[in-house]
């Protein structure tokens, strides 16, 4: 039987996509926001996501609780659920970790949870949040993870890989280094093109040798303008990740480092409904007039 009430932690762009999935076939969603920006309650709102009064009433009600915040929180608000389970008893909940994290946090997490008697599993997701009825994937593992596959019940797709408890984790890393890597050095490419007066040539050189290939990573560019923070924290956890098991990443610090440039000309904006806005050659002009991967910009980022 699917999870009749799934709380999801938090209502950012991808919650907001499960959200509205979930609730269109058929499934109660729960969310604790009180202490959530203007923004992410106001998407909860729009998803139609009700917002509990705490978080123990939101582990006392949910079957399920999906994490779905920024890699930097998962560790927080997993201690914060178990705590709020602990306090409502519940012995049988599951606690899905569905953000970019290393392998490392997704084991403390497992420790955490467990402790409280929740039932952990790792997973992660592959694919925009826009897609998640439309080819995006949801990966699980460990002891619980077949659980999961009730979510296909609700239009989205979910694999299992395995038993290990931080499996899922490990497989977004290395995934996210080819996602994130391809799309920092397009814009650093870009940005030189675009200086040189080679923008249009270059693109249409690149598309010839390698068809496509931009193209399928141009919504992730655009996607830099509000994720570059995020996506820059995941190049630290591959780093961590590397070191942990005894080997070095080299090409991360230095995608890390153009992602948080991007990160650094504060030209987020959040959009209520956890669209996209803009295109490609929008979003590189934009960052072309900020200055990035300009001797100044960088020299200032780094003064500060
Ligand atoms: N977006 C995608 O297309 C995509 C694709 C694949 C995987 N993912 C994964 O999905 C996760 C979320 O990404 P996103 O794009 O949805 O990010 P996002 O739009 O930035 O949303 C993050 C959400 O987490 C909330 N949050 C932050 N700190 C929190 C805390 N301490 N406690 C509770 N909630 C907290 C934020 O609330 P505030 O507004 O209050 O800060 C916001 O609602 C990430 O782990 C990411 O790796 C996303």
């Amino acid at each position: 039987m699917a999870f009749a009430k799934i709380g999801i932690m938090s209502i950012g762009e991808m919650g907001y996509h499960w959200a509205k999935l979930l609730k269109a076939r058929g499934a109660e969603v729960l969310t604790y926001d009180r202490d959530r920006s203007p923004v992410t309650q106001r998407r909860a709102e729009n998803a139609g996501v009700k917002s509990t009064g705490s978080l123990t009433e939101l582990c006392s009600s949910a079957d399920l609780i999906v994490s779905i915040v920024v890699p930097s929180a998962a560790l927080k608000v997993a201690a914060e659920i178990a705590k709020a389970a602990g306090e409502a008893d519940r012995k049988n909940l599951i606690y899905f970790d569905a953000n970019a994290i290393s392998p490392m946090t997704a084991e403390t997490i497992n420790r955490v949870v467990s402790e409280s008697g929740v039932n952990f599993v790792d997973g992660c997701i592959i694919g925009s949040a826009s897609k998640m009825d439309k080819g995006a994937v949801i990966y699980a593992s460990g002891p619980e993870a077949s659980r999961i596959l009730e979510l296909g019940g609700y239009g989205l797709s979910v694999q299992v890989l395995g038993s290990g408890t931080s499996q899922a984790s490990a497989f977004k890393v290395v995934y996210a280094g080819l996602t994130k890597g391809l799309q920092g050095l397009f814009v650093e490419l870009l940005m030189g093109a675009k200086r040189f007066g080679l923008l249009d040539e270059i693109i249409k050189r690149y598309d010839e040798s390698f068809p496509g290939l931009l193209e399928k990573v141009s919504s992730s560019i655009v996607g830099l303008r509000i994720h570059a923070g995020r996506r820059a924290e995941e190049m630290d956890e591959l780093q961590r990740t590397y070191a942990h098991y005894g080997m070095q990443a080299l090409m991360a610090p230095a995608i890390q480092k153009v992602l948080g440039s991007i990160a650094d000309l504060e030209i987020r904006e959040t959009s209520v409904k956890g669209a996209r806005e803009g295109d490609l050659m929008e979003t590189l002009e934009l960052f072309y007039q900020q200055g990035l991967m300009s001797n100044t910009r960088l020299a200032s980022n780094a003064s500060k």
